[in-house]
């Protein structure tokens, strides 16, 4: 049943690319350049003319949603909040019939994921779900929906449902983007063209396996680590960051890379391990200033990069590297090697990967 693999978490991970490609297959014709999303598709000018998006989320989910903040604010320019469904739920928000409240969930029970889409409705907003599993209880309260198609996932840390969830949100951008003109015709081909290449770029991501259980194996002691990213990375920080927490139990911290100088900062010692991804485009530059000042504090640099980076390698301790593709699509590569670290490292701390303890992999409760 695992295929193989020790555990269903690793078998998830790996199950990336093709997870990946039946997201987007029949949905995406790349020669044509066509988007076809049903529940999008029925909806258009409701979600299109949408004033305002709220995306609400929890955990790794809500971390796709700031990925997707990101997308729909660049590509289609429909202003985005992304909120934790259990604060949104209880704050009385104001949301009208102008809004576009859009419920991530992987398992689709999550009760406070539930809970603010029921809010959302009350107060008249067009209800949006893109869950995981088929006929779960948000993909039935919603007004419509796109399914993530990643396929049973088993292993509590999320992991093929965060990219599929960014693949779903990153085609509805585009397809948005498109019906409104905020994204020119050959940008529009360009996503296209570099979304079908994922999944290949996604299995060179994960031949970096080696080199991570290196990396893991140095580092599996470290009581903390810090994580860093800017832009379309900044959420990959944080999801890199709640991977380590949950299966591996050491403290980890993501932060966006800039922040690090309001107070992060001053934890950083020759213990401290500090992932830094630091792709090309995406503020490299400020990123890479960023990674002196870790360095000039004697902080331990893992950091993610581009193919074929010079820059970095001269500074960090380890540099393990990552396809190119364009900025917005960075996101599904980057997050391999961190979902892989967190894995090596559990694994070799013998904890319990598919089962962390205390966690469910359904919260259906508050
Ligand atoms: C992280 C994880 C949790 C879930 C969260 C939301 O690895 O598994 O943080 O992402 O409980 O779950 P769903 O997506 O089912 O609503």
């Amino acid at each position: 049943e695992k295929g193989g693999y020790d555990h269903f978490m690793l078998k998830e991970i790996h199950e990336q690319p093709s997870a990946i490609s039946d997201t987007y297959r029949g949905r995406m014709l790349a020669d044509k350049g066509i988007i076809r999303m049903a529940g999008v598709d029925d909806n258009m000018e409701r979600i299109a003319n949408a004033k305002r998006i709220v995306i609400v989320a929890c955990g790794t989910s809500w971390h796709a949603g700031l990925v997707a903040e990101y997308i729909f604010e660049d590509i289609a320019r429909i202003p985005v909040e992304v909120e934790y469904a259990s604060e949104f739920r209880y704050r009385n928000p104001i949301i009208t019939e102008n809004d576009v409240v859009i419920a991530i969930s992987q398992s689709g029970e999550t009760a406070d994921t539930m809970a603010a889409i029921k809010l959302a409705k009350e107060k008249g907003a067009f209800a949006f779900g893109v869950c995981n599993v088929v006929g779960s209880s948000i993909s039935r309260e919603t007004h419509a929906g796109a399914y993530t198609h990643a396929g049973p996932e088993i292993g509590v840390a999320s992991t093929k449902a965060f990219t599929t969830q960014i693949t779903v949100l990153t085609l509805m951008a585009l397809k948005l983007g498109k019906f409104k003109g905020t994204i020119s015709h050959s940008d529009f081909q360009f996503h296209l063209q570099e979304m079908e290449r994922i999944p290949d770029k996604v299995k060179k991501a994960l031949k970096t396996d080696t080199l991570i259980q290196e990396i893991a194996y140095k580092y599996r002691y470290a009581p903390n680590c810090l994580y860093l990213g800017r832009g379309y990375n900044f959420p990959v920080a944080l999801e890199g960051a709640l991977k380590l927490k949950e299966i591996s139990y050491i403290h980890a911290e993501g932060y966006p890379a800039a922040e690090m100088k309001h107070g992060p900062i001053a934890l950083i010692d020759e213990q401290m391990p500090v992932v830094v991804i630091a792709t090309k485009k995406g503020h490299y530059e400020k990123v890479v200033s960023n990674i002196q000042e870790i360095k000039s504090r004697k902080g331990k640099i893992i950091a993610v990069v581009t193919e074929g980076d010079q820059e970095v390698r001269e500074l960090a301790d380890y540099v393990i590297e990552v396809p190119e593709t364009i900025e917005s699509l960075t996101p599904l590569l980057t997050t391999i090697p961190l979902q892989l670290l967190s894995y090596h490292i559990a694994v070799m701390l013998g904890k319990n990967v598919d089962q962390p303890r205390n966690l469910a992999k359904s919260v259906t409760v508050e």
